[in-house]
């Protein structure tokens, strides 16, 4: 019997990963623990809400006492670490707040597991999500593998690759069962539209101007959120421990390429003239800092456990409009802010 702690589970893979192991695994309890920020929605579960072997908390994880109590309260068997500041952009306004969430909320987490489980580590795992972007930056030839060394250029970057390192420094020192994978740029349903491609389809929608930073010519290397979660799910139940694992999809666009793409399939299922949604694309201020390229490696995954992505780009996007087109309300509650009242209005009921 486990009892699973997922935090930032309202967030965008935390959902996708909460859905997963809550429809998976009915002998498993899962916990959901999120702050419910700005990038927390419940209406994101609502499918799982009420299956009985789902609870959520609202709380946030750099409030070490009450991660404490949460651990006492659950006598939690494993932890599936999802919350976080996630947005590079801004990171680069306020990045104190990604070193309170990131940093201290990852470090209130891992002391508070280290507590419960001193007694008897066997059996217990505390799994971090992280991301390819504490490698830093790619020229044009090359791939991220695990052994790269860490070089993170912007805040957010920064305040994962430090909450990395004190996952390994509770490992190293304290036996703490630890496993951890970094993925590249997820992509799929419930994505936040202050991201590249939820905010294109947004504002696509709307006939406003596509943002492109600098010339476009930066490259992310794309993964449909389904395969990351069922990459987490593989790690987390056959992964070494106190191993890193890197998860990508071998999908690398310039974010041009990648807009264009997506103009030209939304113009098809809109019903638009072709060309008409890029003509909406303008050229923008470059982000402070752009990395130019992120591409993983994610041979090791693979070899060692079989993993491989499900999807190929052009389909998983084309689900993925699909999904926005038909979840407008979805899209229109976040644009307007009234997701927020959700958790009074479902919560506070009962
Ligand atoms: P997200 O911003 O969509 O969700 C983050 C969730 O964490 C939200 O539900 C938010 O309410 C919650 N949260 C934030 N601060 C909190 C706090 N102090 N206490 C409790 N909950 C809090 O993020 P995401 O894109 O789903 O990313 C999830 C994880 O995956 C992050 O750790 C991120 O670094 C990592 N990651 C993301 C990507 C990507 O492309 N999105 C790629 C690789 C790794
Ligand atoms: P983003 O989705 O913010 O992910 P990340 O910065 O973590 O990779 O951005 C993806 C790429 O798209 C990145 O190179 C920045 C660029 N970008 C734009 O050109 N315009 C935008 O409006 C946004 C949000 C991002």
């Amino acid at each position: 019997m486990q009892t699973i702690l997922i935090t930032g589970g309202a967030g965008f893979i935390g959902s996708h990963l909460t859905r997963l192991f809550v429809t998976k695994y009915p002998d498993y309890k899962i916990v959901n623990l999120d702050a419910l920020t700005y990038a927390g929605n419940l209406m994101n579960l609502k499918d799982i809400e009420d299956s009985s072997n789902y609870t959520f908390e609202k709380g946030d994880i750099t409030v070490a006492e009450f991660v404490n109590s949460l651990f006492l309260k659950y006598a939690f068997t494993g932890v599936l670490h999802c919350a976080a500041e996630s947005h590079v952009d801004r990171s680069i306004t306020d990045p104190l707040a990604f070193v309170r969430t990131n940093v201290i909320g990852t470090v209130n987490l891992l002391q508070a597991a280290k507590n419960s489980w001193k007694d008897q580590m066997e059996g217990k795992i505390f799994y971090h999500i992280s991301t390819d972007e504490v490698y830093g930056s790619l020229g044009e030839e090359g791939f991220f593998t695990e052994e790269t060394a860490y070089d993170p250029r912007s805040p957010y970057s920064a305040s994962k690759a430090s909450s990395d390192h004190f996952v390994r420094a509770y490992h190293h020192t304290y036996k703490l069962p630890v496993k951890l994978s970094n993925c590249s740029n997820n992509y799929g349903p419930f994505h936040f539209p202050e991201k590249l491609i939820p905010l294109c389809i947004h504002n696509i929608l709307n006939k406003k101007p596509l943002p492109i930073y600098g010339k476009g010519e930066n490259v992310r290397d794309w993964l449909f959120v389904v395969d990351h979660v069922r990459a987490i799910d593989t790690i987390f139940h056959n992964g070494k421990f106190g191993e890193t694992y890197n998860i990508g999809g071998h999908n690398e666009w310039t974010n041009i390429a990648l807009v264009k793409e997506l103009c030209k399939q939304m113009d098809e299922k809109l019903g638009r003239e072709p060309g008409e949604s890029a003509a909406l694309i303008t050229y923008v201020k470059d982000r402070a800092g752009h990395d130019l390229r992120y591409a993983i490696d994610a041979t090791k995954l693979k070899d060692e456990l079989g993993w491989l992505p499900s999807l190929q780009f052009e389909e998983g996007l084309s689900k993925t409009i699909d999904w926005y087109l038909s979840n407008q309300d979805w899209l229109n509650n976040v644009t307007s802010g009234s997701y927020q009242n959700y958790y009074d209005h479902q919560y506070n009921k009962r």
